[in-house]
């Protein structure tokens, strides 16, 4: 499919969604009760994302938050909340009515909010160009939208733009386990549903790397659906735009575990215990809060043995092997991995693994960084540990 038909078929998709007033059901995680207390009904009626949008907690007054594919403002209006009266926060959205819902919606939730004026603007525009200035950003926001982009490249690229150094987004999408078919592909509907434009996993991350952003790992990872044993999972990513300029220099750098060997996003691999020199992107990358975990920065070479406190390892239990179809993905930010197994996990594609891996990826030091499907007969249209929400088994579609 084209581009503008792609784009347009979206468009007529949430054109017709919002003036019906249409409910479509999605993993999402909000606390309804909190957000009525300010933001009109007419809105919470047409939110339409498939994630919790957590990036939002981390807001700090003052800030300026960007939502992509804002629809009927419900992240803008929490934003708003969070970043208080002296923060800003930009909806866009190429949808003139959901524009429309949400415009009319600002002024009661400032009134509720107690602001003077809202702080909200509904920008109208493409996420593949936005009419956001170069470095203005605190926070990118983004609920259900940049799967439905017929572009995502422009979009990452034009994400790393409007961020300023030291930025970060938070974004939840649907994703992809693997490549999808041409059939699927080129379904028109199924692009409307957040399903045919879903990318694997690995591209969507490829994808934010190449355009810059880094330390991109994932805040949820929550099985969704199944179609022709092809799994679809909401995801909720975040990640930066570095400003090569930690808060320290450190000269060397020591792995801790709980992995054998890592490979970073630089793409430097990592053997646990073994201290390597730090040039200064690498020495900035490692203090980025995922990687900050993992390793132990000094001025001097430190090397662990397993002896040592700082070492850190998750062995598997002595017991059989059982194959129950189950699949890990690793979620970042590292490229790969390696368990005291001797299995390698890498970015590009789901690891098929044993019942006793599975306990290995589900203690709580390795289960920051992976995903779980289930590939197995029955079990392929049902996702992995059945984490469907119970908000989702209506017949809607997302999102
Ligand atoms: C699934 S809805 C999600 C709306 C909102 N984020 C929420 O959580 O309710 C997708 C929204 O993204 C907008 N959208 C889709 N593709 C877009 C694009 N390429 N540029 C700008 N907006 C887009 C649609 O108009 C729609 O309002």
């Amino acid at each position: 499919m084209e581009s503008n038909v792609i784009t347009r078929s979206v468009n007529e998709r949430y054109a017709r969604a919002v003036t019906t007033g249409e409910e479509m059901c999605c993993p999402t995680g909000y606390n309804h009760d909190e957000l009525r207390a300010f933001i009109p009904e007419p809105v919470l009626k047409v939110s339409y994302g498939c994630g919790t949008p957590v990036g939002l907690t981390t807001v700090q007054p003052g800030e300026t938050v960007l939502d992509i594919g804002s629809g009927g403002g419900i992240d803008c209006f929490e934003a708003s909340r969070r970043v208080g009266a002296n923060g800003r926060v930009i909806g866009l959205d190429m949808t003139d009515e959901m524009l429309a819902l949400a415009r009319t919606h600002a002024p009661a939730v400032a009134g509720n909010l107690g602001y003077a004026r809202s702080n909200v603007e509904f920008r109208k525009g493409q996420a593949e160009a936005m009419p956001v200035d170069d470095d203005s950003v605190d926070l990118i926001v983004s609920n259900c939208v940049i799967n439905l982009s017929p572009d995502k490249e422009q979009v990452f690229r034009e994400m790393f733009r409007v961020l300023r150094p030291g930025g970060r987004f938070s974004i939840s999408d649907i994703v992809a386990d693997r490549a999808l078919p041409q059939y699927l592909i080129h379904d028109r509907e199924k692009w409307g549903d957040c399903l045919s434009g879903s990318l694997p996993l690995h591209e969507y991350w490829h994808g934010l790397r190449t355009a810059g952003l880094l330390d991109i790992h994932q805040v949820n990872v929550m099985p969704w659906r199944v179609i022709d044993g092809y799994h679809f999972l909401s995801v909720t990513l975040t990640g930066y735009k570095m400003t090569w300029t930690p808060p320290a220099t450190f000269a060397f750098a020591t792995l801790t575990g709980p992995f054998s060997s890592v490979t970073d996003e630089l793409g430097r691999t990592w053997q646990r215990g073994v201290p390597q020199p730090l040039e200064p992107r690498t020495s900035a990358l490692l203090q980025m809060p995922r990687y900050a975990e993992l390793f132990h920065l000094a001025d001097t070479p430190v090397t662990f043995t397993r002896d040592d406190p700082r070492w850190r390892e998750v062995l598997p239990e002595d017991t059989a092997c059982a194959w129950h179809g189950d699949f890990a993905l690793l979620t970042g930010p590292l490229l790969d991995v390696r368990d005291d197994d001797g299995h390698l996990f890498s970015c590009n594609a789901p690891t098929e693994i044993c019942s006793k891996t599975r306990k290995v990826l589900e203690h709580p030091l390795y289960a920051p960084y992976f995903g779980m499907i289930n590939r197995a007969g029955a079990g392929a249209g049902q996702p992995a540990g059945a984490a469907e929400s119970d908000a989702c088994r209506s017949s809607s579609e997302c999102c």
